[in-house]
């Protein structure tokens, strides 16, 4: 490598970026219809154990891992593993696996800059509206904002670590927590916003299930941007002076702390619209509840706050959620334009332009996969149903190579570039990690029991998924 490798500015600016990665729709949106549907409270608890004992440690192994060898995935396996072929496969899964996501996440992206960009103009009562979501996605206007989107995705990316994705994150996460505090108090003030809140805070253990069980650690890991390669790539960016395991705690912190205010908010709002609600209907689909749920609740507030304090709400709720998506879509881009500048040598502006063109390809099949296209709205047909381009790309990345990438990452670090080079590697920066409680806990859980849960949801999803048979 002739040029120095880019750094983030601050330990400051390393925790904003990596929570703007984890926190996106997964928080804002996924976790509380979860928390709704599946005990409240009760969830929230399964949800947390799971950041804390499972999903905390792949995340250090993970920034371990790039810091080490300051390199994109690929390059981390290859030169951690000293070029073993069978490891580059999680090299080039962690590489495929965040750009494919990527591509799902900008069709979602582009939808929630629309109803920004429709809330703002006013035209919250024809978003309500039955079919207004399916009539959109399907209309030419998608391709104008996916272009919009596009063209400033690229320009953020284009600017480097620092003064692109850092400084990003260092204006976006503050604003989006002050956001977001600002809605909870404003819903909390309205009628029935009470009945929300203990629906929410009063643990419901009844509906702690097996599946349920399993949904929180897919959330939780999710949510946590796991298996995507993003903290290798994130981890390679942070300086020696700063410790990891502390990091990662934070970041795991805001993004938990980040989903419980969203349940703060969504929930009393769900109450607000209807008291009697029955959550169990409730789709447990994000992209239900944000496009066509969500619109209908907002519009409800008019009677109460005005049709501009209505649309007003609506908008700061798209805008909250595109802040969102923004930093983590910028997060997910950088692994494969890092694999492109550090194994191809291409510059910074000819990884943007090629990756981009080749997602932007991508995104525009995915996007025609509502039924603009037939060929792409009916791609396949696995598990008994027909699936669209889109469901391809959710099931088999987002669902099932995940957890699969995370079950390598552990194996990797523990057995292959073994435990004292990672140990070694979290003591830079942090004086007291020697002997400390994560430390014993890390040793222990990264290469035994973390493995055997990742690999056993990679099973179940794979037999639900593809072949209609559920474990759990
Ligand atoms: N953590 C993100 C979320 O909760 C997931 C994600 C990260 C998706 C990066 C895409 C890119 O939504």
């Amino acid at each position: 490598m002739a040029e120095q490798r880019e750094q983030f500015r601050s330990r400051l600016g390393f925790i904003l970026a990596a929570a703007g990665s984890a926190v996106g729709i997964g928080n804002l949106v996924g976790f509380p219809v979860n928390a709704a549907k599946s005990g409240g409270a009760a969830f929230l608890l399964v949800y947390a154990l799971f950041v804390v004992f499972i999903c905390l440690p792949v995340m250090i192994a993970e920034m371990s891992l790039g810091r080490n060898t300051q390199r994109n995935p690929l390059g981390a396996y290859n030169a951690a593993s000293d070029n073993n072929k069978m490891w580059r496969i999680g090299g080039w899964l962690a590489i495929i696996t965040p750009f494919m996501i990527a591509v799902f996440y900008q069709v979602l992206t582009v939808w929630l800059l629309a109803y920004f960009i429709g809330a703002v103009t006013g035209n919250l009562e024809a978003m309500a509206q039955p079919d207004y979501f399916s009539t959109f996605i399907n209309s030419n206007s998608v391709f104008l904002y996916l272009i919009v989107l596009t063209i400033l995705i690229g320009i953020i990316l284009n600017s480097g670590v620092q003064n692109g994705i850092e400084r990003l994150a260092k204006i976006l996460m503050p604003t989006l927590f002050v956001m977001l505090l600002t809605l909870v108090v404003f819903v909390f003030t309205l009628p029935n916003a009470g009945i929300g809140l203990q629906f929410y805070l009063v643990p419901d253990i009844g509906k702690i299930t097996p599946s349920v069980i399993s949904n929180a650690l897919g959330q939780a890991f999710f949510s946590l941007s796991l298996g995507m390669g993003i903290l290798i790539t994130y981890g390679s960016y942070v300086s020696k002076r700063d410790s990891i395991a502390g990091g990662a705690k934070m970041v795991a912190l805001v993004d938990t702390s980040v989903a419980f205010f969203a349940g703060l908010l969504i929930l009393p709002a769900i109450f607000v619209f209807n008291p009697e609600i029955n959550t169990e209907e409730l789709s447990t689909s994000s992209v239900s509840l944000v496009f066509t749920f969500l619109p209908k609740i907002f519009l409800s507030l008019q009677t109460l706050v005005g049709v501009i304090g209505a649309n007003l709400f609506a908008s700061a709720f798209f805008l909250l959620v595109f802040f969102a998506a923004l930093t983590s879509q910028v997060s997910i881009l950088q692994v494969p334009i890092s694999a492109f500048q550090d194994e191809l040598g291409y510059s910074r502006l000819k990884s943007v332009l090629s990756l981009g063109g080749c997602a932007a390809l991508l995104v525009v099949a995915s996007t025609m996969s509502f039924g603009m296209s037939p060929f792409f709205t009916e791609f396949t047909a696995y598990g008994g149903a027909v699936k669209s381009l889109f469901d391809v790309i959710i099931d088999v990345f987002y669902d099932t190579i995940l957890p699969l990438n995370g079950l390598i990452v552990c194996l990797f670090v523990v057995y292959r570039w073994r435990k004292t080079s990672f140990n070694q590697e979290l003591s830079v920066g942090d004086d007291n990690f020697e002997g400390s409680f994560t430390q014993k806990y890390v040793n222990l859980s990264v290469g035994t029991f973390i493995p055997v849960v990742l690999l056993l949801v990679f099973i179940n999803t794979v037999a639900l998924k593809f072949f209609g048979f559920s474990f759990v």
